[in-house]
């Protein structure tokens, strides 16, 4: 056992050391990723998963203490602590690719101290599917990183269904049914948690994550409508996987920048058609959210693809994710597209309000965003600037600011939230009022989530 063990680690020592000696395809680094899969597939004759702890100062696999250190485990322990990972677990089902990326991940990190829905989400964009992290003390979780933790695992639940379509498997349906059903939860209880996470872009991996925030949205807006739970629940798994047709079009496609040509038009057009027809083999799947999936490009005013014959009835939830999908779509920077504020999306959409989108969910998403939705940088009347962090009463309440910039332009060192009720002891007025929204790309580049986490935290 001992020995065995022994050899899964120093695998993973070698390789992650010769990373950083080679390059990714070189033999020294794959090798032994190839080796450590090997060295761990009898080790699941007997049991589902294998964990990987560092305990004390002493990496510790399944509960056998590893003392002889090469340099390269060194390397290895050193990284996981600087990273912060207290524990990895590897499930029966591991890939050599699973690995492979897990080891990149460790390579290529180099902020320390990452919170573990961070490193959760990190590894799902990359696909690491059957390597699972996890902190040993769980303490009492704040509501951001709670919806962190709930965000990143409906983005793996995207990664693995989106995988399954490619390599012909039907996905799970029990599974995206229950990270929407957590999202429903979260969006419940701190709204302003789960729409602030949408609004954290990642620009390599855009389908998984626009799936998730098209899911959110769209659950925002199905609770501003004060839908019944199951309905909620549908429209949310409908957002979830609205695009999922789109694994049966060519890759280079769906990442082409760009103005598309009339065939490669044509051929986008058919992912509503195969969503529905995957969504069909599905478990716990509703007939009406294969409906809605059909349906989300159809359009209000009925212009859309696939063209309905004229009798036919679309769901009225199909237009709920076609406005989230819009949102979500313009917020989002891609290669031929800068990305839009809040603000500046919500503009936009109000002139297609009417035609391709639903006028009253336009005005609901408005309204259940707020004026200054999460994460719009506004001017304040002291002339800093801050960053909405959140909106109280689903809108209506007076936002929540944190101040970045002073009045000088200066970054401040921690961003410092403000409550704009706070009188000014002379005149009795508010001291800050919002004077309006400012362009972001007139600022150094702010982190969201580093905001957030500072004055949630
Ligand atoms: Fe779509
Ligand atoms: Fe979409």
């Amino acid at each position: 056992m001992e020995n065995a063990v022994a050899g899964v680690v120093r695998c993973l020592g070698a390789s992650l050391k010769n990373r950083g000696l080679y390059p990714a395809t070189h033999p020294l680094v794959r090798t032994p990723v190839e080796k450590c899969r090997m060295e761990l597939a009898p080790f699941f004759a007997d049991r589902s998963e294998l964990a990987l702890t560092v305990s004390d100062g002493t990496l510790v696999l399944e509960g056998v203490p590893i003392f002889q250190l090469t340099s390269s485990l060194e390397l290895f322990m050193a990284r996981l602590g600087a990273v912060g990972l207290p524990a990895v677990i590897f499930e029966r089902g591991v890939s050599v690719e699973d690995i492979e990326m897990f080891v990149r991940f460790l390579h290529e990190t180099k902020e320390q101290g990452l919170p573990i829905p961070e490193i959760k989400a990190r590894l799902a964009r990359w696909g690491v599917t059957h390597i699972r992290v996890t902190a040993t003390d769980e303490e009492e979780k704040d509501d951001f990183t709670l919806a962190r933790e709930i965000y990143g695992n409906a983005l793996n639940v995207v990664v693995r269904a989106l995988k399954d379509v490619r390599n012909g498997k039907t996905p799970d349906g029990a599974e995206s049914d229950r990270a929407v059903r957590e999202m429903s939860g979260m969006v419940s209880r701190n709204r302003d948690a789960m729409l602030a996470l949408t609004l954290i872009k990642n620009f390599d991996e855009y389908t998984y994550n626009h799936s998730v925030n098209v899911s959110v949205l769209s659950l925002a807006v199905a609770e501003t409508l004060g839908l019944p739970e199951t309905e909620r629940i549908g429209v949310g798994v409908a957002g979830l996987l609205h695009d999922v047709g789109k694994t049966q079009l060519a890759l280079d496609l769906i990442r082409k920048p760009g103005t598309l040509t009339v065939e490669e038009f044509e051929e986008i057009k058919k992912h509503p058609v195969e969503g529905f027809n995957i969504l069909g083999k599905m478990t716990h799947i509703q007939e009406s959210m294969r409906s809605v999936v059909l349906e989300h490009h159809m359009r209000f005013d009925r212009t859309g693809y696939p063209r309905p014959e004229p009798e036919y009835r679309m769901n009225p939830h199909s237009q709920v994710i076609a406005v989230a999908d819009c949102y979500d779509a313009l917020t989002t920077m891609r290669s031929y597209q800068k990305a839009r504020t809040p603000q500046q999306a919500l503009e936009i959409m109000r002139k297609l309000a009417g035609k391709s989108l639903d006028p009253d969910l336009v005005e609901l998403v408005e309204r259940s965003l707020g004026v200054y939705p999460v994460g719009t940088m506004v001017r304040l009347s002291t002339m800093e600037v801050g960053v909405v962090t959140g909106t109280p009463d689903g809108g209506k309440g007076e936002p929540k600011v944190a101040i970045v910039f002073d009045r000088s332009g200066n970054q401040l060192a921690a961003p410092q939230g403000v409550d704009l009720k706070e009188a000014d002891t002379s005149s009795g007025k508010p001291r800050r009022t919002i004077l309006g929204t400012v362009n972001p790309l007139m600022h150094p580049p702010v982190s969201m989530s580093g905001v957030l986490q500072a004055v949630w935290g």
